[in-house]
């Protein structure tokens, strides 16, 4: 039921503090996961699709710059062309919001001929569960709404416990804690997106930027406008625009930029100023006292500053949901029910 929202999406978006909290009580069934396979593997592999692909980036960001294995990512449809790179060290990593994706299940019957199996997953029973070695299990609930929201904030925890746990970082373990506040906080200042989405509704096409952690950010971001909104939207690593795309950003030209504090933060502010030279129109999501940010951007997005490069996945997403789908709602959409789109795709 809708409970008084307007759509499952928004509804679900707003269960996204409730959605991490449960999926953080998984932590001593993960840290289990985690000693058996810490002693064998040398290498990660994540596959999955659409938005669990998404999860999945920032799960390679995680695992290679806190613990230092090689991590790659597979887009599960394109799975074969690797399968025969892999051996009984590498751990495969199974992301699926229902268990039941096609492309995804024929992957992980190819992995487990070779390798030790992941799957992290939302519903209980699903095909996925069945097959993986190991699972861990997302606390979302139900969702309903085509577009994913709360299932991928979750699978994202799931992925950040695990990468925490085998790089045996209590000091991130503990700032994981705090991530359903900050969502929270989000959450409470919704309206100022629903206001800043009318400066969007009548676009044909949208940038999203950021470097590092914040590159999955725009990456979903853009999936988010395309699949509700239906706005031609492109993620881009924010230092890769200059080698093509930059041609195409003139006056007008919507570009949201993901710029948290941390290491990258001047570098994605000049990428900021290389846009805005060009007349584009900048929507910068980035930390409360970010002068710098709110003095160049068209329309801000303000987070909580504890929120750094690091946790950014987790939170940043939330006002770009939060824009598809009253994006979608200004053009009469239906962002539950996108055209062409199904929750979950059993054919190849
Ligand atoms: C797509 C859905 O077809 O499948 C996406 O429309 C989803 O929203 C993708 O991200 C992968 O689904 P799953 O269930 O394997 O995570």
């Amino acid at each position: 039921e809708k409970e008084g929202y307007d759509h499952f999406m928004i509804k679900e978006i707003n269960e996204q503090d409730a959605a991490i909290r449960n999926t953080l009580g998984e932590k001593d069934k993960i840290k289990d996961i985690v000693d058996e396979v810490k002693e064998t593997i040398n290498r990660v592999v994540f596959v999955a699709c659409g938005t669990s692909y998404h999860a999945s980036l920032t799960g390679k960001y995680l695992i290679e710059s806190l613990v230092g294995i090689p991590t790659e990512v597979l887009l599960a449809s394109e799975f074969k062309y690797s399968a025969k790179a892999l051996n009984d060290q590498t751990l495969v990593i199974f992301i699926s919001q229902s268990g039941e994706t096609a492309d995804t299940l024929k992957a992980l019957d190819a992995a487990n001929e070779t390798s030790k199996t992941l799957a992290i997953v939302n519903v209980r029973g699903s095909s996925a569960t069945r097959k993986a070695d190991y699972v861990i299990q997302t606390q979302a609930g139900p969702e309903i709404g085509v577009a994913a929201t709360k299932t991928y904030v979750s699978q994202l925890i799931a992925i950040y416990l695990f990468s925490a746990l085998l790089a045996d970082d209590a000091d991130l373990l503990k700032r994981l804690e705090k991530v359903p506040d900050y969502i929270d906080e989000v959450l409470k200042k919704q309206g100022i997106i629903r206001e800043i989405s009318n400066n969007y509704k009548r676009d044909k096409d949208a940038f999203f930027i950021g470097r590092g952690f914040s590159y999955p950010i725009a990456l979903e971001g853009a999936l988010k406008l395309k699949e509700i909104s239906y706005i031609h939207a492109e993620g881009y690593a924010a230092g890769e625009l200059k080698h093509g795309p930059i041609a195409l950003i003139d006056k007008n030209i919507p570009v949201v930029v993901v710029v948290p504090p941390g290491q990258d933060h001047n570098k994605i502010m000049s990428n900021l100023q290389e846009v805005k030279a060009r007349g584009a129109d900048v929507l910068g999501i980035g930390a409360i006292g970010d002068k710098d940010l709110i003095k160049e951007s068209d329309n801000v997005f303000l987070i909580n500053s504890e929120v750094d490069d690091i946790l950014a996945p987790l939170v940043y997403i939330v006002p770009l949901q939060l824009l598809s789908y009253h994006v979608s709602v200004l053009r009469e959409l239906d962002p539950d029910k996108p055209k062409n789109l199904a929750k979950c795709v059993t054919v190849e």
